[in-house]
């Protein structure tokens, strides 16, 4: 039996562990963390949403410190590698035209589109263009469901199907693709979710003749849930929580401090100003939101398409670009269910490490049963 995780391939991509570090925003996956994933075989990626709030004019200026500093990020981390880079762009941030085109000149690896149905071709990219592209296109979905509605759309309409998919389950950290009803729900989790979805992007496999792989994500933190996920048919895994308590993740270290310091009942849900709910480490900020405090909101630009900034109770923007530079007073940490778990900060290496031999030891128990 083989006990080295497979690789995972998209298209002629090759991408040596079927890793894919999730993009989080803001600021917390830039050049440092994609590349630190990227050197270790997984696929580093970038996220986009509002990463202008690096550059120094941002606050006059953020839809061209945007697009700066994505380039800036992308040009940096293939400095740093050789190996796969991509960039996560939310479909409900309001400069997603300008994001994608960007990642698509500077060729990255794979986009991700995260945030909503990405049915149509954003503006500026011929169909040719569409169609022929050499980076990956995955959107991130939660049901079986969407995959069919994209992937009939894209058939029909754009002669095309995305090259993969991201299935995220209920329990990932940040915004999430569930009612808060859903979240609990016995016939919403990943391990139900991957089989159903799995099937339904078969039919399109068969029917077009190409392979579309299904990288599952949202509470994976081990090399044993990799091997359970991956034993349901995944082909690759989605992992963000884990990487934050990374030496090379980079957040501010009192960011990582609130994942070390977490215990289970202080990751919470949230309703967000996007108007889907969020995971997070509750604080005193959580605690005053949720009690209705209205905190100041100084919209430089409406980052987010339907974003009410008039009418919030605070900026999302604000308060996780804050929290990323270590101001608490301010915002609070995003973060999976099972971020509770880290015990210290360790480097992107040895994180790879102990999920291989984790997962080899899973195989090795599971072959003498
Ligand atoms: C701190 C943090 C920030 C995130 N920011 C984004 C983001 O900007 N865009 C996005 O599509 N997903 C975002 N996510 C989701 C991740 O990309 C990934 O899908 C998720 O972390 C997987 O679940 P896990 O945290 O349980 O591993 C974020 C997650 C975390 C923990």
């Amino acid at each position: 039996m083989q006990e080295t995780m497979n690789e995972l391939k998209i298209g002629d991509l090759t991408i040596r562990k079927p890793i894919i570090q999730g993009g989080m925003g803001i600021g917390i996956s830039l050049s440092r963390l994609a590349a630190a994933v990227a050197n270790e075989g997984g696929a580093g990626i970038i996220s986009a949403v509002c990463i202008g709030m690096t550059e120094p004019d941002y606050k006059t200026n953020l839809k061209e410190a945007n697009k700066r500093a994505l380039r800036k990020e992308i040009r940096k981390a293939r400095a740093l590698t050789n190996g796969v880079i991509g960039v996560n762009i939310m479909m409900a941030v309001s400069d997603y035209d300008d994001l994608f085109r960007i990642a698509l000149e500077e060729k990255v690896d794979l986009i991700i589109i995260g945030a909503g149905l990405p049915l149509r071709r954003p503006a500026g990219i011929d169909e040719e263009m569409f169609k022929n592209r050499k980076t990956k296109i995955i959107p991130k979905i939660s049901s079986a469901r969407a995959a069919n509605v994209i992937m009939k759309f894209w058939s029909e309409k754009h002669g095309t199907l995305p090259d993969a998919f991201v299935l995220e389950g209920p329990l990932a950290g940040g915004h999430l693709g569930f009612k808060p009803d859903e979240i609990d729900r016995e016939d919403k989790t990943l391990e139900t979710l991957v089989p159903e979805t799995k099937a339904v992007i078969r039919s399109f496999e068969v029917k077009y003749k190409k392979s579309i792989p299904l990288i599952a994500g949202g509470g994976i933190y081990t090399g044993d849930d990799i091997y359970h996920i991956t034993q349901l048919g995944a082909d690759g895994v989605k992992m963000g929580t884990r990487f934050v308590t990374t030496y090379e993740c980079d957040a501010a270290l009192a960011f990582k401090q609130t994942y070390l310091d977490s215990k289970q009942e202080d990751i919470q849900i949230i309703e967000s100003p996007v108007g889907l709910p969020g995971r997070v480490i509750a604080n005193q900020f959580v605690r005053e939101i949720n009690s209705g405090m209205q905190k100041p909101v100084r919209c430089a630009w409406q980052c987010l398409k339907g974003c009410k900034f008039k009418s919030v109770k605070f900026c999302i923007a604000d308060a996780l670009f804050s929290a990323a530079r270590g101001d608490f007073d301010n915002g609070f940490s995003f973060a999976g269910s099972n971020a509770w778990k880290a015990e210290r900060i360790m480097s992107v290496h040895e994180t790879f490490q102990q999920l291989e031999e984790e997962y080899q030891q899973k195989c090795i128990r599971r072959a003498a049963v």
